[in-house]
């Protein structure tokens, strides 16, 4: 498995933003947006499908390398957090298809629980899928949702994971279940405590986020 943190100030710059208790929900949400737009470009070189050919210039003839409409790159959205990471994801790739999904962790067990799926049956074969969610703590929300795909016979190379902050429990998890699976995320902390937070990090992405 891949896990890559884009070595980058911008990343730096807004994993910080998050981090910091101080900062308001608006703000914190509009980071984690900003820091979504750089991870899904990150992880989307060389791996979008294109058209070439020529094109006539005002002076005159060019080629070009267009996104190809026709292979859209398929966004699953993590409840609720997720939605703060991926809302600037339409406006940096020119043909997506977004497919929500909601799961909630349990405050007790940190066993999650599906309670929206939004995937088709049936994925268009050969298709790209980034599955974004801000946290991966113990990792069980994350595998609950690549289990989905895999039901619908996507492979792991066809899956990219976008998330602000991942935690050793989760990488560990995924490495094991889904060899080949590549990870972009804003930084990698070091302990998950037991109420399944992510230590530093920066707190509960879904409430820091909506309120
Ligand atoms: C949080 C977070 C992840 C999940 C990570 O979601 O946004 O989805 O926990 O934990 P895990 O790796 O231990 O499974 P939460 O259940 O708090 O839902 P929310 O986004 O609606 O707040």
């Amino acid at each position: 498995m891949l896990v890559f943190v884009p070595p980058h100030p911008l990343v730096r710059h807004w994993v910080s933003v998050l981090r910091n208790d101080q900062t308001p929900c608006p703000i914190f949400k509009n980071a984690m947006a900003e820091l979504g737009r750089i991870l899904i470009y990150e992880a989307s070189r060389d791996w979008l499908p294109t058209v070439t050919g020529e094109i006539q210039t005002p002076l005159g003839v060019a080629s070009v390398e267009f996104i190809d409409p026709r292979e859209p790159v398929m966004i699953v959205p993590i409840l609720r957090a997720g939605l703060a990471l991926v809302e600037h994801a339409s406006s940096i790739l020119p043909a997506t298809k977004t497919y929500h999904l909601g799961v909630s962790r349990d405050e007790e067990t940190l066993q999650p629980t599906i309670y929206l799926n939004k995937l088709p049956d049936n994925l268009p074969e050969g298709c790209r899928v980034l599955v974004v969610d801000p946290m991966l703590a113990t990792g069980g929300t994350m595998v609950a949702a690549l289990d989905l795909l895999k039901d619908r016979g996507i492979a792991n190379h066809q899956i990219k994971v976008i998330s602000a902050v991942a935690a050793p429990p989760a990488l560990q998890k995924l490495s094991e279940k889904f060899p080949g699976l590549h990870v972009y995320t804003g930084t990698i902390d070091p302990v998950v405590n037991e109420k399944g937070f992510i230590i530093p990090g920066l707190g509960d992405a879904g409430d820091r986020s909506f309120g």
